[in-house]
């Protein structure tokens, strides 16, 4: 359809897959210096669609959606956000560890791009009264963009020490309604603070990647909504990770075993599952320790996306927030939980959901992750290109995280009825000439909006 990893510095650079001529692999070497992420923060819309009720009103089984697909609720963008909005939005907690004369670079990794020719990263740059020295670029690869950026920023960092360079993923995942790709539809964007002086992960310079020209998914500029040969993209997607995985395992002596925890893109929650699984499946001496440590990681892992739905550029990241700030607190994100609204059709239409704090270790069979624990991590962007690095926490990371804004954010966001979150998807600023003025309500719970299109300029307030 068209729509401690072992001997971790015998690392062999540069080897080639050969078993594709298309194809090309690349790995560097570890390095000790800590360069990281030092704050990462995120948000998304305010407005979200209960998947069963999706379900219903498309007349398909919800367990589809919420067993088959994982998805359980869907971050809707009213039209007064975009990426540049939402990736500001997602900074703000930042900027109070940005030191201005430090931040030389801001990079938005996005596919949702307003404009084909200038940066999102200006305007950004604009709504966040940065300093004028730090470049401002927008980095496209499909999914991969943010994990593109991320790497930019660590290279850029790794040699010029004394910097930071502010990371951003922002995306809207669109399909359209009605379509097989409409479960797998979100929005939000991740922010990430890169220095040499990181609070919460390490990044590790031992990625290996591989690249290759297939036709998986796609969005030619004139269209708003993605095309995607869905099954063969998901089919893709393991190829990609059993491949990039087996060869850093290979080039760094080490096994699953040696993971605190896996996190991977996720365009919906059973495709990184599948992939997790084959990789445990062709696994000779995994134990069964570590097999249940892993899944429950990748449960946790994936609480944030179940309840938003794919950001594209910034899922893997959203996967890691949520491995993160979760870790031993396994009930705090359960939708079933904390949106008891779902299940009440006498309900208002729009509805703001709550959620339980009181966290519970009891459902939890191992322990919290600590400092030092090395988490890996597996990016997929369509077209395709697939890398997988690693990444080791820093200690007191737990403090240096936004957990309970998040959280608070996710449990205020209000609750649309399908035809609410139909209009709201077919309100979007059309790709054409015309000039636009978004909503006026629909402004809750952010700083900043497109507040119009006027002569084919954007206005943001
Ligand atoms: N109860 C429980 N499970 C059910 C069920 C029911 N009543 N009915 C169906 N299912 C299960 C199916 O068995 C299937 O499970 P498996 O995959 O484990 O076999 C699952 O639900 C999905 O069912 P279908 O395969 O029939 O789903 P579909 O054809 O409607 O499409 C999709 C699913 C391909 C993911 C589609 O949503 C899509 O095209 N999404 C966009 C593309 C995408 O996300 N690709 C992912 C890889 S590409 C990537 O990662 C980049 C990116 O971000 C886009």
């Amino acid at each position: 359809m068209t729509f401690s990893l072992k001997n971790i510095e015998s690392n062999h650079a540069k080897q080639l897959f050969k078993d594709n001529e298309n194809t090309s692999v690349e790995n560097t070497h570890v390095e000790s210096s800590p360069v990281g992420i030092d704050r990462i923060s995120f948000t998304t819309p305010h407005y979200y669609v209960d998947l069963t009720d999706l379900a219903k009103a498309r007349e398909i089984d919800p367990n589809k959606f919420t067993i088959g697909i994982g998805q359980s609720e869907q971050s809707v963008p009213p039209n007064n956000q975009d990426i540049v909005t939402l990736g500001a939005q997602a900074a703000l907690p930042l900027l109070k560890y940005v030191k201005k004369d430090k931040l030389k670079m801001l990079i938005v990794g996005t596919e949702s791009g307003v404009d084909a020719s200038k940066s999102s990263a200006l305007y950004i740059h604009n709504l966040l009264k940065l300093n004028s020295c730090a470049r401002c670029i927008e980095i496209k690869e499909a999914c991969y963009g943010g994990t593109a950026a991320l790497m930019t920023a660590c290279d850029y960092v790794r040699v010029h020490k004394d910097s930071q360079v502010l990371v951003i993923a922002a995306d809207i995942a669109r399909y359209g309604l009605n379509t097989p790709g409409e479960v797998t539809q979100g929005a939000g964007a991740v922010a990430m603070l890169i220095s040499a002086n990181p609070h919460v992960l390490k990044i590790n310079d031992d990625s290996v990647v591989k690249s290759c020209d297939i036709q998986d998914f796609w969005r030619p500029v004139y269209q708003d909504t993605a095309l995607a040969r869905g099954k063969f993209s998901s089919e893709k997607y393991i190829e990609f990770f059993l491949d990039v995985w087996q060869k850093y395992s290979e080039q760094n002596s080490c096994d699953l075993n040696d993971f605190a925890a896996l996190c991977f893109h996720l365009p919906y929650t059973k495709m990184g599952l599948k992939a997790l699984r084959a990789a445990m499946d062709s696994s000779e001496n995994l134990s069964e320790t570590s097999r249940v440590r892993l899944l429950e990681k990748y449960e946790t892992s994936t609480k944030y996306s179940r309840r938003i739905g794919n950001i594209y550029t910034g899922s893997l990241y959203l996967g890691l927030l949520s491995l993160l700030e979760l870790d031993g607190n396994p009930e705090i994100a359960n939708p079933e939980v904390v949106n008891p609204g779902a299940a009440n059709p006498a309900a208002t239409s729009i509805q703001t959901s709550t959620i339980q704090t009181n966290s519970s270790c009891e459902n939890q069979k191992f322990s919290s992750l600590k400092e030092g624990d090395k988490i890996g991590l597996f990016s997929y962007g369509s077209g395709a290109i697939g890398e997988f690095f690693t990444g080791t926490l820093m200690q007191g990371f737990k403090q240096a995280l936004f957990a309970s804004e998040h959280i608070e954010m996710l449990n205020s966001r209000a609750k649309l009825t399908v035809s609410e979150y139909e209009k709201m998807f077919n309100s979007v600023a059309k790709y054409c000439p015309e000039d636009f003025v978004s909503d006026t309500t629909h402004r809750d719970c952010t700083q900043f909006f497109l507040n119009s299109i006027s002569s084919q300029e954007r206005n943001y307030i």
